[in-house]
């Protein structure tokens, strides 16, 4: 494991200059970073401090089950409110699910046609009524993630050589979601046993911005990871001398997010950007906790994932096919991670044989 890898950071004002040097500056910082690394660290963006977000989502997660079942929404695969722990697996995790309970919220407004056709994703957020800070401070984060996301869009756009909307433009109304998470304490068995806080995964939506985790000691005081192993780790795409890529533990300097490439982002760019494999590591030490949030940008539904005109090479093409629905592709992915029940697949498409069945129910034809 190599840690002392110095990633790349972008600052938001060289995006909005208009000085050809700063562009250019922000353009090597997005090939550097999100081209070789799948993630750099980012300066200049107007997300707020996330201390009382985490104070307030721990104030919910310590509400017994009990009071939290009216916000446990298996119906709508998880999408909004809260996710019990034990729910969520990743693909390779051998079917291990991660120890977390999480929050979901969609800070933008979405295009309303995605509510008929993409109901579970799109569905509208719920709140614990007596919380009103908790849910403004959602909101306020995810938005301001979700805009410094769009930003980040941009210069990627540009420094692809692509018009500066391409990216932002397709994921226009989309459902963004943004998650707190919160990895919970372990036992000294759950330790033992190799109990999973995040499994190693890439993320499925184009880009996620990580406004950085909080680690609290068994007495529930803020502190550092309590041992070197745990928190977040990366891996970095392969080369000739790292075949498996790198494992880095990212450092962003104070005050910077932390944005990561996803497969959705991949997929378009045909492999020039790579989606960042990750995981979270717990603990060598029992009953620590560590809260984390996460806004994903996503495709709009209806995009069409397939590489764009300029990636379309042979090579990307067999990579990446066959070309799917940007919404169809999420709702794949829900199934693959335990979000969304197994059958949600039955209903992509058509259901054309289901009518010629009741058709021919209804009776003998002339
Ligand atoms: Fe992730």
């Amino acid at each position: 494991m190599d840690e002392t890898l110095e990633l790349p950071t972008l600052d938001l004002a060289d995006v909005s200059s208009t000085d050809p040097a700063r562009q250019e500056r922000a353009s090597r910082a997005i090939l550097e970073g999100f081209g070789r690394y799948g993630l750099l660290y980012v300066k200049g963006h107007e997300v707020p401090p996330v201390a009382p977000l985490y104070d307030q989502f721990a104030a919910f997660c310590a509400r017994g089950t009990e009071a939290k079942q009216p916000f446990n929404r298996a119906d709508i695969w998880y999408q909004r409110g809260w996710t019990p722990p034990n729910t969520e697996r990743a693909v390779i995790a051998g079917g291990q699910p991660d120890f977390k309970e999480c929050w979901f919220a969609a800070p933008i407004e979405l295009d309303p046609e995605c509510v008929d056709e993409f109901p579970e994703v799109c569905s509208a957020n719920v709140w614990p009524e007596d919380a009103p800070e908790f849910r403004e401070w959602t909101l306020r984060v995810g938005r301001e993630l979700h805009l410094a996301g769009v930003a980040l869009l941009r210069q990627a756009a540009r420094a692809l050589e692509l018009e500066s909307e391409t990216f932002a433009r397709l994921c226009e109304g989309a459902p963004h979601v943004f998650r707190l998470l919160k990895y919970l304490p372990l036992e000294r068995e759950q330790i033992e046993g190799g109990v999973l806080w995040g499994e190693e995964h890439t993320d499925f939506n184009l880009l996620t911005l990580l406004p950085g985790g909080q680690f609290f000691d068994p007495d529930g005081r803020r502190g550092p990871a309590p041992d070197s192993q745990s928190g977040l780790y990366l891996r970095t795409r392969p080369s000739a001398e790292f075949p498996k890529g790198q494992r880095i533990r990212p450092n962003p300097p104070a005050g910077c997010l932390v944005a990561q490439v996803g497969q959705e982002l991949e997929i378009l760019t045909g492999g020039k950007l790579t989606a960042t494999p990750h995981e979270v590591t717990a603990p060598k030490t029992p009953g620590w906790s560590r809260f984390s949030a996460a806004h994903f940008v996503h495709l709009h539904p209806r995009a069409v994932l397939s590489p764009l005109r300029p990636f379309r090479s042979k090579e990307a093409l067999r990579a990446y096919s066959p070309p799917t629905l940007a919404g169809t592709y999420a709702q794949k992915t829900l199934v693959d991670i335990g979000l969304a029940p197994s059958n949600a697949l039955d209903a992509l498409g058509y259901r054309h044989y289901d009518r010629l069945v009741e058709q021919r129910a209804e009776g003998p034809s002339s």
